[in-house]
């Protein structure tokens, strides 16, 4: 079962097709979107390249299409000015031409780096995105955010810069661990919780479904969560608005993260499930949403073995004046107040653009900073 969810963006408009069996699609998906030499960079990691490598390459030639790979080191670590710097060398050592593309082909480090290369490299080149993480594929590959990490935070130099196609193969989920798949469905029950209540109930009685990689439900879950980026990003292609509702637990998930190190102990999509739990217990306590709302969504959020609480990430207390700081340097603060999605119910998000600092830091010493 394959599933086509166009992105409206004019004459930028793309397609994000979701299903089973793709990568050996790949050639005859990805061959018309290309120019007259028919000629790709595939950029990908050590861990994708091992296990699905082959076969996208294979696909690709087939298809009649000149395939080179260049393969990155695993981890956040490439999404680097000193990453870029190696990959736009090696792109230049290939002689990629104006009228080649990139083909991302990974999770989000991937797909934000070599993005952002292609949104550079000779002032401009088009690219694809193959992502192989649940998040990479309801989130990440979709929407053109591209970029790198500085030491002073995360994503802060990057482009807007769309794909010209996004396939997401569901067959190469069987290799992802537990623990990532779990990641991605926190961004799958964001798109629930922000502006869909139905999708939010039919995830509540299929959590188990989606996990355990049934294909139905993956088509479903990812189909409508891709849907649902789409046509946010078609009204919002540059966070003008409405697209700030997919940071729904991001402000208070990066403040966790920051704290912690962005390493391998809290995970981005575990540090969203907490993120989105106190979204939802911070909306409760200023009046916003009942605390019945609050409860529910909590419950479903756990239900996936994701956290919900800072105590489920750390022992040790977080310092609310350093997570209160974090929050106001979130790339969403506007003239030093502090904004944050909330809620006034499930499926109700909107953007609050002067959330009170005291407020704030009140709220996270009940939840258990000092
Ligand atoms: N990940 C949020 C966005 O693409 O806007």
């Amino acid at each position: 079962m394959i599933r086509t969810v166009p992105v409206g963006l004019g004459d930028r408009a793309y397609d994000v097709v979701i299903g089973p069996g793709l990568l050996d699609k790949a050639g005859e998906q990805i061959a018309p979107v290309l120019g007259k030499r028919k000629r790709v960079a595939i950029v990908t990691d050590s861990n994708v390249g091992e296990h699905h490598g082959e076969r996208l390459a294979v696909s690709l030639e087939k298809a009649g299409v000149a395939v080179d790979v260049i393969t990155i080191p695993p981890g956040e670590e490439s999404k680097s000015f000193e990453g870029l710097q190696d990959l736009s060398d090696q792109l230049l050592a290939l002689g990629l031409e104006r009228g080649d593309q990139i083909v991302a082909f990974g999770g989000g480090v991937v797909g934000d780096l070599a993005g952002f290369a292609a949104a550079i490299y000779k002032r401009g080149i088009d690219f694809v995105q193959v992502p192989t993480t649940l998040l990479a594929q309801v989130d990440s590959s979709v929407g053109g955010k591209t970029a790198i990490d500085t030491p002073r935070g995360k994503n802060l130099i990057g482009a807007f810069h769309q794909p010209r196609l996004v396939l997401a193969d569901l067959d190469v989920l069987c290799t992802l661990p537990a623990r990532e798949l779990a990641c991605g469905y926190a961004e799958i029950i964001k798109y629930g919780l922000l502006g869909d209540f139905a999708f939010f109930e039919w995830l509540e009685t299929n959590v188990r479904a989606v996990l355990d990689r049934d294909v139905d439900a993956l088509v479903r879950a990812v189909g409508r969560s891709v849907q649902m980026k789409a046509e946010i990003v078609a009204e919002d292609e540059k966070e003008a608005g409405r697209r700030a509702l997919l940071n729904l637990g991001h402000t208070f998930g990066h403040a966790i993260e920051a704290e912690m190190g962005f390493g391998d102990a809290l995970k981005h999509g575990e540090a969203v499930g907490v993120g989105m739990a106190q979204a939802f217990r911070f909306s409760a306590k200023q009046g916003l949403c009942s605390s019945q709302d609050a409860v529910r969504a909590e419950a479903a959020i756990k239900a996936a073995g994701l956290p919900t609480t800072m105590a489920d990430v750390r022992a040790e207390p977080f310092s609310a004046d350093a997570l209160v700081a974090h929050c106001g340097q979130d790339k969403k603060a506007e003239g030093g107040k502090l904004t944050f999605v909330l809620v006034r119910g499930i499926g109700d998000a909107f953007v609050a653009k002067d959330v009170d600092r005291e407020a704030l830091k009140a709220f996270l010493l009940e939840e258990g900073a000092i």
